[in-house]
C-alpha cells in the first residue's frame, strides 16, 4: 500500500517521519549506536549483500506465515524485541504490545521499560519479560517472580549490554526526572515540534524516565539512572548465574546477545529454550560485525538443540525471508516499530508489523514458497566472505 498521511509504505518511511515529529534528543536516544556506528550500519547493511532466487511460474496463490516461539503460536515470525526508552510515546510499552497482540504477536519487555509488566501482561498474553544481570541474586529473582504472577509467558536474558559507551554523533542528554529544569532545558528543541508534545499534554502526563520493573516489592520505581547505576556496580554475569536463574525459571528461557557459536553451546548447557543471534542493535561494542552474519555458524552448531532466532538491522519483510533462510525460527524487530510509534503511536508500530508482514508474504511469492518453514539457504545468493566462519 503506498504511503498517505496515515500510513507509511516502508520503515525507511516511519524513520523520516519520526525524525520529523521527535524532539532532537529523543530521536538520538531511538537511533542510538555506539562509537563510529560501524556495527549498527553493518546490521543493516549485510542484508543487502544477500540475493534471491527468484522463481516466476507454479508460485504459490497462498503463503503461510504462522510459527512458534518460546510455546507461544505467533502469526507471523517477527516480535518484538525489548527497549527501554518507550516514554518516547504517552503509552509506550502499552500501545506496542497491543498492536503486537493485534497482529497476533509476542512482546518482549525491558526491565528498562516505562510500563510495568502488570500493565502489558493484561494487553498482550504473548509477553516475555526481559532482564539484564543488575542487583544480586534475590533481587533478580523477586523480579522474574513478579513477572511470572503477572502473566509474562517466557524470560529473555540479554547479556550482551556491558559497558557505556560514546558516540560520534553525540549521546543525548536524557535528563534524571522530567521536571521544570529539564523542561527548561529541552525547551528549544521541544518547542519545535508541538505535535510531540501535544500527544503528552493530552495525557495530562509528562514522559516517564523511572523503570517499574526493576523496583522489589513496595519500593519506588527507580530512576532509568538510579537503575543504571545499580547495573554498572553489578559484577558481571557468569554462564553458572544463568543456569541458577534458568533453574528458578519454570517456563520458556532465551538468552539475547550471542554472536559466538561457543555462547550459543554455552547457552545449551545452561537449559535455554532460545537464543537470539545478536549484537544489540549495534549498541555494545562497536566493530562486532553485523548479527546476521554470525547466525549461520550459530545455527550450524546447535539449530537442532535450541530456538535460534535472530534480531538486528531487520527494516523490510525480504530481511526477515533472508534471516529465515539462514536458519533463524523468527526475528526480533527493535527500530523498526520504535520509529513506527514515535511516527504514529499504536497505529504506527501496527503498520510497521503489516509492513513487515506483506513483505514477507510478497518475498515468499517471488521465491515461490508457500511457507516460511520451506526456506534453506538454497533460496539466496550468499557471496564467499559473508558469513562469519568461526566454529
Ligand atoms: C533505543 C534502544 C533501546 C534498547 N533497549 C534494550 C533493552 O532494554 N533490552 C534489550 O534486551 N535490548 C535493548 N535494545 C536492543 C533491542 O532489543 C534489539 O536487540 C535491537 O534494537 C535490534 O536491532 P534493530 O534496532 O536494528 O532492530 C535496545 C535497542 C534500542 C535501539
Amino acid at each position: 500500500m503506498a504511503s498517505t498521511k496515515n500510513w507509511f509504505e516502508t520503515i525507511a518511511e516511519a524513520q523520516r517521519r519520526a525524525k520529523k515529529r521527535l524532539p532532537r534528543s529523543v530521536y538520538l536516544a531511538l537511533v542510538a549506536g555506539t562509537e563510529k556506528g560501524v556495527t549498527i550500519s553493518d546490521n543493516v547493511e549485510a542484508f543487502s549483500e544477500l540475493g534471491f532466487r527468484p522463481r516466476i511460474a507454479d508460485l504459490p496463490a497462498q503463503r503461510n506465515q504462522a510459527t512458534t516461539v518460546m510455546g507461544q503460536d505467533i502469526s507471523f515470525p517477527v516480535i518484538i524485541s525489548p527497549t527501554g526508552v518507550q516514554a518516547v510515546y504517552p503509552e509506550g510499552e502499552v500501545a506496542v504490545a497491543r498492536a503486537a497482540a493485534g497482529a497476533g504477536t509476542a512482546m518482549g519487555l525491558s526491565s528498562f521499560a516505562s510500563r510495568s509488566v502488570e500493565d502489558v501482561a493484561a494487553v498482550n498474553d504473548k509477553t516475555f519479560f526481559q532482564m539484564y544481570w543488575v542487583g544480586t541474586r534475590d533481587q533478580l529473582l523477586a523480579r522474574a517472580e513478579r513477572a511470572k504472577k503477572a502473566g509474562a509467558k517466557g524470560l529473555i536474558m540479554t547479556l550482551d549490554w556491558s559497558f557505556d559507551s560514546a558516540r560520534d554523533w553525540d549521546a543525548p542528554m536524557i535528563p534524571e526526572k522530567v521536571d521544570l529544569k529539564a523542561a527548561l532545558h529541552f525547551a528549544p528543541e521541544v518547542l519545535r515540534k508541538p505535535r510531540w508534545l501535544f500527544d503528552f499534554a493530552r495525557t495530562g502526563k509528562l514522559p516517564d524516565l523511572t523503570t517499574p520493573n526493576l523496583a522489589i516489592g513496595d519500593e519506588p520505581a527507580p530512576t532509568f539512572f538510579g537503575a543504571y547505576g545499580q547495573w554498572m556496580s553489578t559484577p558481571p554475569v557468569t554462564w553458572d548465574d544463568v543456569a541458577w536463574l534458568r533453574e528458578q525459571w519454570d517456563g520458556p528461557f532465551a538468552v539475547k546477545g550471542i554472536m559466538h557459536p561457543d555462547d550459543a553451546r554455552r547457552a545449551v548447557d545452561a537449559g535455554c529454550t532460545a537464543i537470539s543471534v545478536s549484537n544489540h542493535g549495534g549498541n555494545n561494542l562497536d566493530g562486532t560485525p553485523a548479527s546476521i552474519r554470525a547466525l549461520p555458524a550459530v545455527v550450524d552448531a546447535v539449530g537442532d538443540q535450541i530456538e535460534v532466532l535472530q534480531d538486528g538491522g531487520i527494516r523490510r519483510g525480504s530481511d526477515v525471508v533472508k534471516a529465515l533462510a539462514l536458519g533463524a525460527k523468527a526475528v526480533l524487530i527493535g527500530r523498526a516499530y520504535l520509529w513506527g510509534m514515535a511516527a504514529a503511536g499504536q497505529h504506527g508500530v501496527t503498520n510497521t508489523l503489516e509492513v513487515l508482514r506483506q513483505g514477507i508474504d510478497s518475498t515468499l511469492l517471488g521465491l515461490g514458497k508457500a511457507s516460511i518453514h520451506e526456506l534453506s539457504r538454497e533460496d539466496l545468493v550468499i557471496p564467499e566472505n559473508f558469513a562469519l566462519t568461526t566454529k
